[in-house]
């Protein structure tokens, strides 16, 4: 007979709100694993592992339809119009909140970022959602080595297909960041939007994670207002991320396009180029 882990992770796996993700096992498990180590009963542990999980898939900040996705951009590249890519990318883009609320100032974010790193010959992508497909916006060579991450499975297949279409060297693949962080050395590597979330999964997480991520800069970005716009969010999000950066020597760039915070921290680590 099968464990009670196992059959919660078979019931998450098959159930009707995620079994289109294909969300990894070992996933799963942890969120489970932690609540009963914190010693809580069965039934209270799975309850509080499916509202952490809602939380990090988060599915309310919306997806496109990923078949049709994948048609609209086999499409524009045959036409072998850049101008018709980024409008089929910029579609793709509105589809997800944090890449929707990144759109207006797009180009101005990447020019901001890059200006503080230097133009990076690689780039990791952690969580990435859909923003790899910001590509066309980020004025760099087809040539860069650029790694992305999600859990999201039919997220990850839309990227491959894109950065194949694109002519990338590039790759997408499903790896939980938290729990696995990425071998990959690079210059730069991406954090958006989702260190807060970490911090709910796992209070203190992010001290680890953002040590075991081996790149020269880590830019982790947090939105600067509230969803509806109301509320400023700079000094909750700067306590959360100098909280992190506690003793640490890293020099930190704080940077601010449109709704969103970035601080681009210099860690210094080697990139294998
Ligand atoms: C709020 S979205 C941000 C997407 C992107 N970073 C951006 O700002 O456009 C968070 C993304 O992180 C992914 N995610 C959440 N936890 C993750 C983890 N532990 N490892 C990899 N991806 C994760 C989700 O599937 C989702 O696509």
């Amino acid at each position: 007979m099968s464990d009670p882990i196992s059959v919660f992770v078979e019931e998450i796996q098959a159930s009707r709100k995620y079994r289109s993700l294909r969300l990894p096992e070992d996933l799963l498990r942890d969120l489970l694993e932690r609540e009963l180590a914190a010693g809580r009963s069965q039934k209270e542990a799975e309850k509080l592992a499916r509202q952490k999980l809602h939380n990090i898939v988060a599915p309310y900040l919306g997806d496109p339809d990923y078949p049709q996705a994948k048609l609209l951009l086999e499409e524009a590249f045959a036409f072998g119009d850049p101008a018709l890519q980024k409008q089929v990318c910029t579609r793709l883009l509105q589809a997800h909140a944090s890449t929707r609320e990144r759109l207006p100032f797009l180009e101005e974010f990447y020019l901001a970022l890059f200006s503080v790193t230097g133009r990076p010959g690689s780039i990791l992508d952690l969580a990435c959602g859909l923003n790899p497909l910001a590509f066309p916006w980020m004025g760099l060579p087809l040539s860069i080595r650029y790694f992305a991450c999600d859990i999201h499975q039919p997220r990850v297949d839309l990227l491959n297909h894109y950065f194949q279409l694109q002519g990338l060297a590039a790759v997408a693949e499903q790896r939980d960041v938290l729990a696995d962080p990425p071998p990959y050395h690079v210059e730069v590597a991406f954090f958006f939007k989702e260190a807060h979330r970490f911090e709910q999964r796992q209070r203190g997480c992010n001290r680890a994670f953002w040590q075991a991520v081996r790149a020269r800069w880590l830019l982790v970005s947090l939105p600067s207002v509230s969803l509806g716009g109301h509320h400023s969010l700079r000094d909750r999000q700067r306590r959360l991320v100098y909280g992190v950066l506690q003793g640490l020597p890293w020099p930190v760039v704080e940077l601010e396009i449109g709704a969103e915070l970035v601080f681009c921290i210099e860690k210094g680590d080697e990139a294998q180029t």
